[in-house]
């Protein structure tokens, strides 16, 4: 899909050319007489109240004479907020997804948006027009190709728009990896993804396979994949932004392209869903390739354990003991808490980055979704600051996130008499102690965790992934760059807290 960002106002709208003009509408109608066909027709939708109060209601027109667009299609932009914006944008540009409307003019003038409004309109765009054909050969693919945006100041606004034409891309990378069932997303499949990432200047890829990570010692990562047919995958994701004196951003990505639970085997009904069970990978992925759009002035590393979780033969067994890469021991209770198996020892090789912070993503819990359902992913993290850091990134991005505790009571019932530790405790809150659970492996390292189970996909008639958490951790990084090329000295030093 092409972008662009021109100067257009009201009157200027009549004669853009395009299959359809949407014109994005304010709550008061703009002062003065009305001048121009399109005027009159939104001061007349508004006296009459055609076009009703409230964010995105629609109002179609055909064939106005003096307009060359053959469609209008008027939409209420609420307050103009970001989020109201992407309302407005996302519902008016559903209602035009037909064959013929492959030109969109958008007209964002009248509401006169920020920046952020201004990406908030580009992403959604890119939602409301997204369609899956990679193993639906019948499906209509996307019509929209081009996308135009009026605004009266270009360059006040250039920045949102750029940012959000990079997250158009990044999201769109998560929700293909994310929605490819998964004999269409293997563990090499998706370590083939990011070898073609890893060719763009300024980005690396090193793939390991069970060789490798046996060699590391990652016996925790190892008994998950040990019942698959399926070779497991470790892939190291490199973007150099910045000076290679400077700490790198970790990003752990949950890569269980299948979890069938194991020999805790899942009940039938919805499984196919947890194909889905790689969105943290994905979202990594799709983060990688909103780097390569900004290239702002950083080092990322992103790590992605990618398995299956199978039962066999050969699978790990209920009380079966193995030995993480940190040295630590864990008795494998229950074989479907197994996201946190591979986590770990992704974790631990994290460490030798010394990065300035380490973030892992991944569908982690049910307990999740009860907790936040589809709204807010949880963060888990003992760093005030790197949480309070996320938690804006979320807020800004519309991808928000919420804080849950972590009191080191909740890892009671992790305790274990055959090893240093079982990995799971209790149902009492099952997303905190799974956290904790990660904790045990995080040292020094100043760590956050995001549970997105309830905010990777849609179930349902809808179902499909979001693409989510890519906004946030491209918002994160972001301002990570930013406060990274301020003077040295009001630089941070490399941020270390200390285990509790
Ligand atoms: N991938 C699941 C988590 C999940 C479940 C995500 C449902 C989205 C929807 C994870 O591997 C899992 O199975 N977790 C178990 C943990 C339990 C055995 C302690 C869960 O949440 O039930
Ligand atoms: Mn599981
Ligand atoms: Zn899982």
């Amino acid at each position: 899909m092409d972008f662009e960002l021109t100067r257009v106002s009201l009157a200027d709208a009549a004669k853009w050319a395009a299959d359809a003009l949407v014109l994005l509408v304010p709550d008061s109608p703009p002062p003065g007489k009305p001048d121009s066909p399109l005027a009159t027709l939104i001061a007349q939708a508004h006296k009459s109240g055609a076009l009703e109060p409230g964010a995105a209601k629609l109002l179609a027109a055909y064939q106005m004479d003096g307009v060359r667009a053959a469609r209008v299609l008027l939409v209420r932009a609420g307050d103009g907020s970001p989020a109201a914006v992407r309302k407005a944008v996302g519902t008016a540009v559903a209602s035009l997804k037909q064959p013929g409307v492959q030109k969109l003019a958008l007209l964002l003038s009248l509401i006169e948006p920020s920046s952020d409004a201004v990406c908030a309109a580009v992403q959604a765009c890119a939602e409301a027009s997204y369609v899956y054909t990679h193993t639906k050969p019948s499906a209509k693919a996307r019509a929209l190709n081009k996308v135009a945006f009026g605004v009266s100041q270009p360059d006040e606004v250039r920045a949102g728009f750029v940012r959000g034409q990079a997250l158009v891309v990044g999201v769109e990378v998560a929700k293909e990896w994310a929605n490819r069932p998964a004999n269409h997303a293997t563990p090499s499949m998706l370590a083939d993804a990011a070898r073609q990432l890893g060719r763009k200047p300024g980005f690396k890829t090193e793939v390991l396979g069970p060789k490798e990570v046996k060699a590391l010692g990652m016996g925790a990562f190892l008994a998950v994949a040990q019942g698959s047919a399926e070779p497991l995958r470790f892939i190291v994701l490199r973007y150099n932004g910045a000076a290679k004196t400077s700490a790198p951003v970790v990003l752990v990505g949950k890569g269980i392209t299948f979890d069938t639970g194991g020999i805790s085997i899942k009940p039938a009904p919805e499984m196919d869903e947890m194909k889905y069970d790689m969105g943290g990978a994905a979202s990594v992925l799709g983060t990688f390739a909103a780097l390569a759009e900004l290239r702002p002035a950083i080092n990322v590393v992103g790590l992605i354990p990618s398995c299956e979780n199978m039962p066999d033969g050969l699978a790990v067994k209920p009380g079966d003991v193995v030995t993480s890469m940190s040295g630590q021991t864990i008795e494998i209770l229950n074989t479907d808490a197994e996201g946190r198996l591979i986590l770990c020892d992704a974790l631990s090789y994290a460490a030798r980055f010394k990065p300035r912070a380490v973030i892992d993503i991944a569908t982690l819990t049910g307990a999740c979704v009860i907790a936040l359902g589809a709204v807010r992913s949880g963060l888990f993290s003992p760093a005030d600051e790197l949480a309070a850091a996320l938690q804006q990134a979320g807020e800004a991005a519309l991808d928000p996130c919420w804080r849950m505790p972590l009191d080191d009571e909740y890892a009671e019932g992790l305790k274990s008499n055959f090893a240093d530790m079982g990995n799971i405790a209790g149902r009492a809150a099952g997303s905190i102690t799974a956290a904790k659970f990660l904790q045990k492996f995080t040292a020094d390292l100043n760590w956050a965790h995001l549970d997105i189970a309830g905010t990777a996909w849609k179930s349902g008639a809808a179902k499909g992934s979001t693409g989510r958490p890519v906004p946030l951790l491209l918002q994160y990084l972001m301002s990570e760059a930013a406060s990274e090329s301020v003077p040295a000295t009001r630089k941070a030093p490399a941020k270390r807290i200390s285990k509790s």
